[in-house]
């Protein structure tokens, strides 16, 4: 059975290499993409959705437009990173409004008619970037959103330093009063975020061995990514001298599908919204200080190599796992 899920994201160039990793995958019945203010600003964000959906032909699925800017917070952007396109300086030709499933219907509409048009507990959320758009969603239909069967978020992080402050991952601290918000209502409904966070993420690391291998196996769709990952290559050395790119978002969609790949521990979370010292700080009660029920899971391990061998094969659609692939993701 295939599961039904929209990807709430910021595209970005890890969310395009995610949307391009859910269109590969058969286990997944991807109704509607998200586009939320983070990386890009959200008319950019949209375009960019456009650009990947065109690449990987499949411009059917519906994108619609959500939150322009944080609940509360100045909007700050991440093109730093993504580059001034948002898609690493690619500067892919824009997609015609003509060709483009780009919906009038603003995200919130979406969720609510996706979430009460289905039986409850269906469609789940797989979100990869701020959450102002859920947020929005918990503020003018709790139930609704009490509908969503997971979400799956990448963000935060537990014993990993952040990357945008010390102790913050860039979705939370972009918004960090959405994010609270989403973890408070998760919490209220009893339900648990799957929080796939900076612990887990960063071992998740595209390097150029394993990017010519892609274009090696595949010249067209590895092509397409060294395209609009260049750019982020540069940044992660500039900043980390990490020989490659961690590519964050992908990882939420690939464990969506094989909780294998991540393990982790049941905790409650709470989202740090004032000042600016700890401003989105995912704070993980890991030693169950408030002796109150988790409302989270918090993902700290990762099988990176079997996170490759699904991306390669589901990106490439090979038929069986690539014999290099061990040996470059011991590296
Ligand atoms: O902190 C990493 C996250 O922030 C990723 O989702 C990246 O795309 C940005 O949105
Ligand atoms: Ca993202």
């Amino acid at each position: 059975m295939r599961k039904k899920v929209i990807i709430d994201c910021d595209p970005g160039i890890d969310d395009s290499l995610a949307l391009m990793l859910a269109l590969s995958m058969d286990e997944l019945d991807l109704l509607g993409i998200v586009v939320t203010a983070g990386n890009s600003p959200v008319e950019m964000g949209m375009g960019n959705a456009g650009k990947v959906l065109r690449f990987m032909n499949r411009l059917d699925i519906p994108v619609f437009r959500g939150a322009e800017r944080p609940l509360k917070r100045p909007f700050v952007n991440a093109l730093d990173t993504h580059g001034p396109d948002g898609l690493g300086g690619s500067f892919l030709p824009e997609v015609p409004e003509s060709e483009f499933v780009r919906q009038e219907k603003d995200a919130v509409t979406f969720y609510r008619e996706i979430l009460c048009g289905q039986r409850p507990d269906t469609v789940s959320v797989i979100s990869l970037g701020p959450m102002t758009t859920l947020a929005r969603l918990i503020e003018q239909d709790p139930e609704a959103f009490g509908k969503i069967r997971e979400i799956v978020s990448m963000g935060g992080c537990f014993r990993s330093h952040g990357n945008c402050t010390p102790v913050s991952e860039y979705n939370y601290w972009c918004d960090p009063d959405a994010a609270a918000a989403v973890y408070r209502e998760t919490d209220r409904i009893g339900k648990m975020i799957h929080m796939v966070g900076l612990d887990v993420t960063r071992r998740i690391v595209l390097t150029p061995d394993l990017l010519t291998y892609m274009k090696r196996l595949d010249p067209e769709i590895g092509g397409f990514v060294e395209k609009i990952t260049d750019f982020y290559m540069e940044f992660h050395w500039e900043w980390e001298h990490l020989i490659g790119c961690v590519i964050n978002d992908p990882l939420a969609v690939a464990y969506f599908v094989d909780r294998a790949l991540c393990s982790g521990f049941e905790s409650y979370v709470q989202i740090e919204t004032e000042g600016d010292l700890a401003r989105g700080q995912s704070v993980v009660d890991s030693m169950d200080f408030y002796r109150h029920a988790p409302n989270a899971i918090v993902l700290t391990e990762v099988d990176t190599e079997g996170f490759f061998r699904m991306f390669l094969t589901k990106l490439l659609r090979l038929r069986e796992t690539p014999d290099l692939l061990a040996d470059l993701c011991r590296r």
